[in-house]
């Protein structure tokens, strides 16, 4: 049906007949001329028809935005004065002969062109949406993300494997979907979370090297960087230690970004302990472009009159930290004040600063709501500490640690973007050393960081029994501009040492047999030493685009309330379907089952 793409053409189809087909982008008519503005996959071009032929001038005279046409015609260079320099084929346009409607179209609910449109008319209408030249670009890029990607693990010996959708819960952290079964009635498969224990059965049967490009499934609170279906780049390999797992990985996405992009990452990538990240960033996830850094100062306010630090202070489970804004006394009242309330979204109950007006001056050289409850020689070990200069503000946390570290760890990416305060354009690292496990004060339990396949290191086996807090884990995290890229570990490939974890997760002997039973079993069949990690595919091609949510580099993604305005799903199904699966709905207050 065509020659040529209509993005393709260029001065060396010039007098060339060529025929395209398209969707009309626009139509202007200009005295007596018809201009049709082409588009197609690869870009547009300027389609002219004049009075002349009389036939295809009244064919176009009916073309409308979004109408799908099929245009033969002669290129040609476009007047002097016309050149569009902005468009690959701006040096051109077509002289068109014949034009054939092949459908019509309604007024679309939004012209492509416009950006004001709301997000959720956007997915309504995304086979729209996606027509625009944006999206086009995006969705492109992701295609040839993955394309290099499977290139450089299928050269280097990784196996595609693809398993199991329907499945048994694996322990990612979030809620299960679930699908019920019809022919065992009253019972559930779930959809994975990952394919974590898969790809480990994978190893113990010596597939080696495995990977796969996978759906999965986690039902938990969205975020722009969260969905509740998402792809991840899932790898798993034996007899390679956490080193060599990192550097392969590494090496990929070194590759991946020079061939995408032309973008050369740091070689190697810096690689940072967790506890350090969390101490002077305030996440296990550092955006290294934002150079502040959270400052403790605890040890200075034990004995201090105001409550709120010597609280913290003094709890071993606190603490206070300052974070120095260079010129930040240009903030305004009102600018502390969203601060203080961004920083609210993280639990923190308030934002205390100093203006630092001139350091030599001492006490009266600066301005504060808290100075009245700091003594001189505190205030003075603060300046240096934080080596604030003249036109510095300095701001604190104090509370629970976890709080502090999240809000002041929030904050100074913020100020890193308000302030113009971001360095570089790329800052990948790798976390390493994480704790085996957190202690959970509501469960009164410990909770695996990574999950309880995640092997403890070596050195630190005896503290499994004796301090598990202090057990730190073989799991590496990829960071990458303040995003969690992937996350993996090395992993336990002993039945003994993952019952000790399962035990000391609180997960009992029989209900360890009952979820995790295969996996006991299938590793005392000869499993070898294996580890890998899992890449989110839709963060890396958000970051790679430049966009600030997942959702603009997902065709059809789900909204921030796990719903899609485009099929309206979820939906209610009728009664005879429920009553195949042996499932009868509680009355849900405001809906009638079949709403
Ligand atoms: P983890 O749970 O860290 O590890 O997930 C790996 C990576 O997947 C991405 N990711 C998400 N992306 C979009 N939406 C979500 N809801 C979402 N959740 C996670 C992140 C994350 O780094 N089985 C282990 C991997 C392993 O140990 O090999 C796992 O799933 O980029
Ligand atoms: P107040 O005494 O409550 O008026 O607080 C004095 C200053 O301390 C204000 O600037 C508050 O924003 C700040 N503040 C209160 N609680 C905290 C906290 N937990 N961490 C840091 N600053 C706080």
């Amino acid at each position: 049906m065509r020659t040529h793409y209509c993005g393709e053409l260029n001065t060396s189809q010039l007098d060339q007949e060529v025929m395209l087909v398209g969707w009309a982008h626009r139509r202007r008519d200009h005295g007596g001329v018809i201009f049709i503005d082409l588009r197609d996959r690869e870009g547009r071009v300027q389609v002219v028809f004049d009075p002349d032929t009389e036939a295809t001038f009244a064919t176009a005279e009916r073309v409308r935005s979004e109408f799908v046409l099929q245009v033969t015609g002669r290129v040609r260079h476009r007047p002097e004065g016309t050149v569009n320099p902005d468009l690959s084929t701006g040096e051109i346009e077509v002289l068109g002969k014949d034009l054939v409607i092949l459908n019509s179209a309604e007024t679309p609910p939004f012209h492509l062109d416009d950006d004001s449109v709301s997000e959720e008319h956007r997915l309504r209408y995304r086979y729209i949406d996606l027509r625009r030249p944006e999206m086009l670009e995006r969705i492109r890029l992701r295609a040839r993300v993955t394309r290099e990607l499977r290139a450089y693990l299928d050269d280097n010996g990784f196996l595609d494997i693809e398993t199991p959708i329907l499945t048994r819960a694996t322990p990612e952290g979030a809620r299960d979907y679930l699908v019920p079964s019809r022919t065992h009635p009253g019972e559930f498969f779930a959809l994975p979370q990952s394919p974590q224990l898969f790809k480990q059965l994978l190893m113990m049967s010596g597939m080696d090297r495995y990977y796969q490009l996978v759906r999965c499934f986690r039902d938990e609170d969205l975020r722009a960087d969260r969905q509740p279906e998402f792809t991840q780049l899932d790898i798993e390999t034996s007899f390679m230690d956490e080193d060599r797992i990192m550097a392969l990985t590494e090496d990929m996405i070194r590759g991946l970004f020079d061939k995408v992009l032309g973008v050369k990452l740091d070689n190697p990538f810096p690689r940072m302990t967790y506890q350090e990240a969390v101490q002077r960033f305030g996440s296990d996830r550092p955006d290294l472009r934002v150079k502040l850094e959270l400052i403790d100062v605890g040890d200075l306010m034990q004995g201090v009159d105001f409550k709120v630090f010597a609280g913290p202070a003094v709890d071993p489970k606190g603490r206070v930290a300052a974070l120095r804004l260079p010129k930040g006394c240009e903030l305004t009242r009102k600018e502390i004040d969203d601060y203080t309330k961004f920083v609210g979204i993280y639990g923190a109950r308030g934002l205390a600063y100093i203006k630092v007006n001139e350091v030599s001056k001492g006490r009266d050289g600066l301005q504060s709501p808290i100075l009245k409850f700091l003594p001189d020689d505190v205030i003075e070990q603060i300046m240096q500490r934080t080596g604030a200069e003249d036109g510095d503000l300095v701001f604190f946390g104090a509370d629970k640690a976890s709080i502090v570290n999240e809000a002041l760890g929030a904050l100074r990416v913020k100020l890193g973007e308000d302030r113009g305060l971001m360095e570089g354009e790329w800052k990948p690292l790798w976390v390493i050393d994480f704790p085996m496990f957190d202690w959970d004060d509501n469960t009164g339990r410990w909770n695996s960081l990574h999950h309880p396949f995640t092997a403890p290191k070596e050195e630190h086996l005896d503290l499994l029994k004796s301090d598990p807090g202090n057990c730190h884990s073989r799991a590496y995290d990829m960071v990458l501009n303040g995003t969690e890229l992937g996350g993996g570990s090395i992993r336990i490939h002993r039945g003994d040492l993952q019952k000790q974890v399962f035990e000391l997760l609180g997960i009992s002997d029989e209900e360890a047999e009952d979820k995790f039973g295969f996996l006991l079993n299938a590793l005392k069949y000869g499993c070898p030493p294996h580890g890998g990690l899992a890449f989110g595919l839709d963060r890396l091609v958000m970051l790679m685009t430049g966009t600030q949510s997942i959702r603009e580099v997902m065709a059809f993604p789900k909204t921030q309330t796990a719903s899609c305005p485009l099929t309206n799903a979820p939906s209610a199904v009728p009664d005879s379907q429920l009553a195949d699966l042996n499932i009868r709905l509680r009355k849900i207050p405001g809906k009638t089952p079949e709403s």
